[in-house]
Order: structure tokens, then sequence, then C-alpha cells
């Protein structure tokens, strides 16, 4: 079941955002969950850090697992999704650091750690919200279109189109990571709730394919289609080739 929450502009669109996982939050104050990184969530974290500053959010029991992270990557270095997390929002709200989870990015061992990775999703029985991007290509996490949706997380070859969009936050194209850890479309769909933040006019054909298209592996936002409680709150560009309610 998909709700479509339609929004002016990406403030608005961050504010309701921000607003449905307050609501999570107030609702159960230890909720695990799930966290994306690009920029579509940025705002939506802003509006939580401003809420947690007004004294009207409080992370102390709540416990995080993010979606991904490249892989051969340091911690410490600005353009992990590590470094992201902390920067854009952990840093700013009282949520206790060791109940945050990155995919290790410092471990070069794929197996061993999508394995450590998974198991720790399954076994809290998948997270309580699970927050969401959108690729261009309609790609969730890193799961990027393909011919079988990848059930559990799994280490991704990113494709030339996806290292091409990332190269901008890198110093050459050559510096941007080959591979990355992922939560698999099974994990991501174990999530009790999903909230999906899309803005913008490049998105606007993934969105329409997500939520109208068929469900298949090619437009992986498609399998959200077949989860029980889907919010997507989405502005007016990217909703633009979705028929007018
Ligand atoms: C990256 C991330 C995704 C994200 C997507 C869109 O590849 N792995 O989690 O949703 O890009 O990014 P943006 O929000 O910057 O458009």
């Amino acid at each position: 079941m998909i709700k479509l929450i339609r929004t002016r502009d990406y403030d608005d669109m961050s504010r309701k955002a921000a607003n449905i996982i307050a609501a999570q939050i107030v609702l159960n104050p230890a909720s695990v969950l799930g966290l994306a990184t690009g920029s579509s969530p940025v705002g939506t974290y802003k509006n939580l850090v401003a809420m947690y500053e007004a004294g009207d959010l409080d992370f102390s029991q709540i416990s995080s697992y993010n979606l991904d992270e490249y892989r051969g990557i340091s911690r410490s270095n600005d353009q992990s999704y590590y470094y992201f997390m902390n920067e854009n929002l952990f840093d700013h709200v009282n949520i206790n650091k060791d109940a945050t989870h990155v995919p290790n990015g410092e471990n070069l061992d794929a197996e061993n750690e999508c394995t450590t990775y998974e198991a720790a999703v399954r076994a809290i029985g998948g997270v309580d919200l699970q927050l969401l991007g959108m690729g261009r290509n309609a790609h969730i996490g890193f799961n990027e279109p393909c011919d079988e949706f990848p059930k559990a997380t799994h280490c991704v070859d990113l494709t030339e189109s996806t290292i091409e969009a990332n190269k901008r936050f890198f110093a050459s194209a050559d510096d941007v990571p080959r591979q990355a850890y992922s939560m698999g479309i099974g994990t991501i769909m174990c999530a009790k709730k999903i909230l999906v933040v899309v803005s913008g006019e490049d998105k606007a054909e993934a969105l329409k394919n997500s939520v109208y298209g068929p469900v298949t592996p090619q437009v992986p936002g498609s399998i959200l289609q077949f989860h029980p409680d889907v919010t997507i709150v989405a502005d007016e560009a990217a909703l633009s080739l979705c028929p007018a309610e």
C-alpha cells in the first residue's frame, strides 16, 4: 500500500517527512530507524535537528541502521556515509552513537561484513521505520536495476552512471569507490514502515514507474508496491509525470 503525499518543494517535503519521523519517535521513543544518505534526506535531518533543539524530540533510546556504505572507504573520509550521518544528524542530537549502525566500509571482507550486517538487522525483526531516497534510475539503497531483486545485504559493483553521478563529491572519478555494501531489497522490505523522500524533475520518471509501473527488478523502487505500509513524500517536480489525483 503506497500513500503518496504531495508537497510544494524540497523544503515542504523535508518538513513533512521530518514530522512523520518525529511522530514515530514520539509514539515509540525506542524506535529502530533505518536511515539513508544522499541529498534527498538532508533537509529532513535538518528539520529533525531543529525539533530536537526546540526540546520536542528525544533520541536517547533511538537506534539506527543505515542502508549502505562504500567498500574500502575510511570512516574519517568526509565522503563516507558514516561521516555523513554524524555530520548531518548524529552529532547534533542526543542519540547514543553505540546504537547507530552503518555497514563498515573499512572491512574489506565483503562476505563477513554483509553477513554480519544482515544478521543484525534480521535479529531485531526489521527496522520500525525505514527512510529512503530514490536514485534517478529508481534504485533504492545501492540496489541498482538488475535481473533479480537482491534479497540480503550484499556487495555491489557500482554502475558507471552512479560513479559518474557521485564523482562531484570526490577529487576525481578515480577516487570514487567501485563497490559498496548495501542492504538488499529483502532487507528493506522487512521494515515495518517505509518513508520515501523524492524531490526534483530528474526523479519524475523513476517515481512514476515505481508507483504506477509493473513491479520489476529493472525498477527497484517498484517493489514498494508490495509493501503494506509505504508513505512517499514527493514534491511537485518529482510528481510531474504522475496522474493528478
Ligand atoms: C545514492 C544512495 C541512495 C540515494 C541515491 C539518490 O546512490 N546510495 O541511497 O537514495 O543515491 O541520491 P540523492 O538523494 O542525492 O539524489
